[in-house]
Formats: structure tokens, sequence, C-alpha cells
């Protein structure tokens, strides 16, 4: 009988975070402030607390989980490796499909991971409130839960869009103690500016970071920071616990090393967390494809220039070394809520520029198509984001096949759907198209990026 679920004991949980940068074979660019020179740990005290801030910054390979970190992840993790055989059975694929599940974390994907210590080093600087944006709504979920268990207020900017198609995880947010608002909102100058610019826009992720950033370094308190969901150093650090974990649990499924490892990319966070571990192990010679999933509609990894970007809209964060599709991007208004955003984390994009990884783009109806012959073999039914991520696993499953390979596919479901149910009912009801941004919007967007410094210049 084959094995579906590899569970690993707790108390082979990961007790440390594994750094990619101290295996890099070039040194990322660093991140440039206002005056073009790198920003320094001072530079971002009014946004972070100094704790992340040094994380942020770290070279080291490897940093210790605090215990008391580790004590709230115990209450899903470790999270299970599963094998997909009712997938690969209908596929009829020599290929043998791993998955991490992240979906059984209380809000359901990968984000807790970070959003728990993030909270947690925030509370222990003395820090009282945190204000972030969300996508989908998962991150917002996940931060109103971990500032509910250690102590904090919660302030998130939803992306309009999502705020209008998800009404379920506004309630979760607000169950944990989070406040969440639509984004554009009147309640930042920012976002009462863009209101008055672009009064039906959807939102976007670039927008939302500036209203929360905003209300962080306004509080006259000094007791207010900013957390951001993906994309930093430090998020793609705590992420990092799932890759491990799967390692050790492929180990117990009797598999040497995955051939094929996938993941979603919005910010880059969980396709990070599972990845670069084994990007490591690329790094020093092993024979691994390594492929970041995106939306044709937001295709940043796959059609954007790498080059100094702001963050946000408003440009109130340093200048970050990314793949960009423009911080004045509005992405198409698709089901995945979370990879609508212009950027990629510079630790991603700088495995990309290294050619570390092989980014792909699929587009929303191959990706629900996707996502419904996972929900009708395997059961569950997969947030879009993880869609991405299941496409290309099922791609290369058939190409295995086509091959008569036996590989080893390894890839992260992220996340289930079960409060992004409108975009499952729009596509089943024949109404989604196949968006693919084009070369038209994509000029108009870069336009404003077209002054900020090239990365190396
Ligand atoms: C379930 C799920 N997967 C993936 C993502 C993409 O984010 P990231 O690239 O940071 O993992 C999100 C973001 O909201 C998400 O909710």
């Amino acid at each position: 009988m084959k094995n579906k679920k590899i569970f690993l004991a707790e108390q082979d949980i990961p007790k440390q975070w594994y750094n990619l940068v101290a295996d890099l074979p070039e040194a990322p660019a660093p991140p440039l402030g206002p005056d073009g020179k790198p920003v320094t740990p001072d530079m971002l005290a009014s946004v972070f607390p100094m704790n992340l801030i040094e994380q942020e910054m770290s070279t080291q390979r490897w940093i210790d989980i605090p215990e008391e970190v580790l004590e709230i992840l115990y209450r899903w993790r470790p999270a299970p490796l599963r094998r997909a055989v009712y997938l690969e059975e209908y596929l009829k694929t020599p290929a043998r499909i791993y998955y991490k599940d992240e979906s059984t974390s209380p809000p359901g994907s990968h984000k807790p991971n970070t959003a728990v210590p993030q909270a947690w080093y925030n509370k222990k600087f003395g820090i009282e409130k945190l204000t972030t944006e969300t996508g989908a709504g998962q991150w917002g979920s996940a931060l109103s839960f971990a500032c509910d268990i250690v102590g904090l207020e919660c302030k998130v900017y939803m992306v309009r869009i999502s705020f209008d198609q998800k009404p379920l995880r506004k309630i979760m947010m607000r169950l944990w103690g989070g406040n969440c608002v639509a984004s554009p909102s009147e309640e930042t100058s920012f976002g009462r500016e863009i209101l008055r610019k672009m009064p039906d826009t959807p939102g976007s992720l670039g927008i939302a970071i500036s209203e929360a950033i905003e209300d962080a370094v306004s509080d006259k308190t000094g007791k207010t920071r900013y957390a951001l969901g993906s994309v930093l150093n430090h998020v793609m650090l705590h992420q990092t616990i799932i890759g491990l974990e799967a390692k050790k649990q492929l180990k117990l499924a009797g598999e040497k090393q995955p051939d094929i490892i996938i993941g979603c990319a919005g910010g880059g966070s969980n396709f990070a967390g599972l990845s670069f571990p084994f990007v490591c192990d690329k790094i020093n010679g092993a024979d691994i494809t390594i492929i970041p999933t995106e939306p044709t509609a937001c295709p940043t990894l796959t059609r954007g220039p790498f080059k100094y970007d702001c963050g946000d809209m408003a440009c109130k964060t340093p200048l970050l070394a990314m793949f960009t599709l423009g911080h004045s991007f509005v992405p198409p208004p698709i089901h995945a809520g979370g990879l609508r955003y212009h950027g990629m984390a510079p630790l991603v994009s700088h495995a990309v520029k290294e050619g570390l990884l092989e980014p792909r783009a699929y587009d929303q109806v191959k990706c629900y198509e996707s996502a419904l012959l996972w929900a009708k073999t395997e059961g569950a039914i997969c947030a879009p984001e993880t869609s991405h991520a299941i496409a290309c696993a099922i791609e290369e499953a058939e190409k295995a096949k086509e091959e008569g390979k036996e590989k080893v596919i390894l890839f992260n479901y992220s996340g289930h759907g079960l409060m992004d149910l409108s975009g499952y009912e729009s596509f089943l009801d024949g109404k989604l198209t196949r968006y693919s941004l084009s070369e038209e919007e994509l000029k108009k967007s870069l336009e404003s990026i077209k002054d900020l410094p090239e990365v190396g210049t």
C-alpha cells in the first residue's frame, strides 16, 4: 500500500529557520533608501521592531526559533506531507506527487508560519498594535489570529476586490479581534487620494501596503508597527519551516530528493518556504528543477524586468531589487487575490536571476480546471492561489508520463479555498476569462519605474 500521509513527530519539528542569504553564490543587492544608498537598520525602525530588522538583515545561515513561538506553532505543526495518489492514478503517471499541506493551520494557509513569529517579536519589543494589508484575506486572518494569541491589536487593510469577493474572511478576522477595512479607505490620506482619483478601483496590494504603513508610522505613541505577509527576507526565513519539515518527511517516505519543486508565488513566501532549503542543495550540486508559478494576469517573474522598485504604490518602502511590473500596477480582478502583487521577494528574484529557479505563468481558467480535477480526485478544495501550483504539478506529472520517468514532484499546498467559493462559482458558471496581461498594459505600467535605478549600477 502507498502511504498517503507522512507525519513528523512533534519533537522532530525544526528548531531553527534556514537563511538562504548565507549560501547564495552572490550577495543580493541591498534595499536602497530615498538617498539612493543602502538602508540602515535605524531607517526601518518606525516601521518594524529592531529584533525583526536584525533578522531582515541577517546573513547567518541558521536562526533559532524561540521556544515560545514553537509552542504556538505546535497547534498545527509539523504539517503533514501528503502523497496525491488519487491524482497520480487518474493521470496514470509514473511520477510520485507529494504536497506539503499548509491548509491545516487555523486560518487555513501557510501565512501563520510568519504571522506568529512577527506578532511575538513585536510583543517582545513592547509594541501594542500591528497594521497590515491583505489580498485574499488569508494574511489578514493569519495576523489577526497571531495577534490574538500574543495579545496585540490588529488593523487590516483589505484589497477592495477581495473585501467584496470574500466576506467570510472579514468575519474570521473579527472573530480573532482584527479590525478589517476595505482598501483604498477613507482612513488614511493615501487612501483618500486614491479614492478621489480612482473611485471605482478594485484596489491592489500596493495601495493597501501604503495605507497600512501610513497608519503605523503616524501613530504618535510609537507603539504601532507594520507587518508584511510576504516579500521581505524575514518572512521568507520564517516560512522555511515548511521545506525543512518536508525534507525530513521525504526521507521518511523513502525518497532521496525531489526532482521537481513547485510553489505558487505572489510575494514569494510560500514558494520560498518550501523551496529554499532545497535551493541550498541545488547550489551544492543537486539536480532539482524549482518552479515558482504565477498568473498570466500578473506575470511578475515571467515578464517583468529585474529592477529597483518600491514595494507599495505610494513609495513609502525602501527600493527593493526585484522583478516587478511597476508599483503603479493594478492587476486585473482575478480570483487569486494573493497573487495580485506587482513585485516579488528580492530573495526569490535574486535566485531567478542566478538561474536557480524556472518561473512559469498560468491563466486562471487553466488553474481552476486543475483545482476542479484536484477536488474530484484528492477531494480537497484548494485556494485559488494554490491552484497555480497544482496546474504545474499536473503538467509535470503528464510530462513524466510522456517521458516514462519516475519523477518525484513536491509542491506546496499553500491553503484551502473554503472561503474562496465565489471564484469557483464564476468558474463553474463559465464566467471566467483567460486573462493575460497585454504588452500595452505592461509598457504603461513600467512607465512608473523608468527613472528608478537599475540593479548593479
Ligand atoms: C493560500 C495562499 N497561497 C499563496 C499566496 C501567495 O503569497 P506568497 O507568494 O507570499 O506565498 C497567498 C497570499 O495571500 C495565499 O493566501
